[in-house]
């Protein structure tokens, strides 16, 4: 198993260039189930989790063509209506292919994705969408068998706000019967990047961003271009990165309009930060002050960045009160940043991070994705070597980690 090895204490420094978003690259990629006509696809970032969705959609019959960081998927030839469990559990965001399979082809099967490191994170929600829109639906030897012959449209009200909940049957409506209204949706960026995606592709969709999306179906979608837009966890932890550290980095190919809530805790931190265009610029001069954060949907704090603000807590001044309110088991990162010698006490969802001069290098385990980056920022900053063992989490979702931290002047090494 690969392992990154940090010589901590050194501020990062310099320029580094923002990968697409891969939560916006997923749902995306599967927008090419619903339509024979190829997708050519922008900004897509090299990361695991893109791969083993290309895999997927190559097993249903897209076909694929990669150059670099564009991508032309071509749904025309699609013949397997299923995603087989060894991919969705490896892979929770494989049920995307649920919704737009039905609304083309009127059936699917798809592995429920069963229990994952981060909480029980069931799939109810896209399963009681499809069937207000007329889908029969059965759980067979732990698939789920959906069949329709035409989704009719519906009002559909989510009780918690799910992202990729409210992009599965924003797909499926696209090609619904009639108008399909979406209440409490998600209205992260990335479920914005999706429906702009997919009215290039002649979907007629209105109200993304808000918290009620209303689509009315079309018979067909076409093909489209489209780029995928920056990602904003990367962008964070790059800043969390850089401020922790006590450096001054510039990011490239990036957006500020979607991390005000990150750029505004990195600003309660101390941090000065200027915005231009589509770059970022951050620099820190002094120990972090300790900020106090709440996860909660979009546009609140991102869970997604909560893991790499603790370990910036980790170290500085003062103590915070850290909450978590999406994910019931988002705190696996505490045990790792104690071993770093983190003061970090945890009560249900809250957690109290007392902030500590310094921390010292050890080896630790990565758990999830997110967590590893937070791992990755502590051992940034710990005095000595600080070795992380499963590190197959973090090429999930970061593409090219350690070259980009290289090239800020970090010494960090993958061992092999
Ligand atoms: C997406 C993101 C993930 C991010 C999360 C929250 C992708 C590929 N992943 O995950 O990076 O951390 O949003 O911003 O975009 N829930 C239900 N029933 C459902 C669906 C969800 O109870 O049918 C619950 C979940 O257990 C969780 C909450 O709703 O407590 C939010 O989850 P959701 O927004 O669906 O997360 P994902 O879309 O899986």
């Amino acid at each position: 198993m690969q392992k990154l090895a940090i010589q901590g204490g050194t501020p990062l420094h310099g320029e580094v260039f923002i990968s697409g978003a891969k939560n916006a690259a997923l749902p995306i990629m599967c927008a090419s189930l619903l339509s024979a006509e190829p997708l050519q696809l922008n900004n897509i970032p090299d990361l695991h989790d893109v791969s083993t969705m290309r895999k997927l959609l190559q097993q249903m019959g897209v076909a694929i063509d990669l150059q670099g960081e564009l991508m032309t998927l071509h749904g025309a030839g699609v013949n397997k209506l299923e995603a087989p469990y060894d991919m969705v559990k490896t892979m929770r965001a494989s049920v995307l292919v649920l919704g737009p399979l039905v609304a083309r082809f009127g059936e699917a099967r798809v592995s429920l994705p069963g229990g994952c490191a981060i909480g029980s994170r069931p799939v109810d929600l896209h399963i009681k969408g499809l069937q207000a829109m007329g889908a029969q639906i059965s759980i067979e030897h732990g698939y789920i068998h959906a069949q329709a012959k035409r989704l009719k449209g519906a009002r559909i009200f989510f009780d918690i706000v799910s992202v990729t909940g409210t992009e599965n049957l924003m797909m499926a409506a696209t090609l619904a019967e009639g108008v399909t209204v979406l209440e409490n949706a998600a209205r992260e960026p990335e479920v914005v990047d999706l429906a702009n995606c997919l009215i290039s592709m002649g979907a007629n969709i209105s109200g993304a961003g808000t918290d009620m999306i209303s689509i009315t179906g079309v018979e067909k979608l076409h093909g489209a271009e489209h780029r995928i837009l920056p990602d904003r966890i990367e962008s964070g932890t790059f800043l969390v990165a850089a401020a922790a550290t006590g450096g001054s980095i510039t990011l490239r190919n990036t957006s500020a309009d979607i991390l005000d809530t990150v750029i505004e805790k990195l600003g309660e931190a101390g941090a000065k930060l200027r915005v231009e265009a589509d770059t970022i610029h951050l620099e820190m001069h002094k120990r972090p002050q300790a900020v106090n954060l709440r996860t909660a949907p979009y546009p609140a704090f991102p869970t997604d960045m909560q893991a790499q603000f603790m370990a910036l807590n980790a170290i500085a001044e003062g103590s915070a009160m850290m909450v978590e309110t999406i994910f019931e088991n988002r705190f696996m990162h505490v045990q790792e940043l104690r071993r770093l010698g983190a003061q970090i006490d945890v009560e249900g969802n809250t957690a109290v991070v007392r902030g500590m001069p310094r921390l010292e290098g050890a080896a630790v385990m990565a758990t999830d994705l997110r967590a590893s980056a937070s791992l990755v920022i502590a051992g940034l900053v710990a005095q000595g070597e600080t070795v992380i063992d499963r590190i197959y989490h973090l090429d999930r979702g970061y593409a090219h980690i350690e070259a980009k931290l290289s090239q800020l002047g970090a010494s960090i090494r993958r061992l092999k």
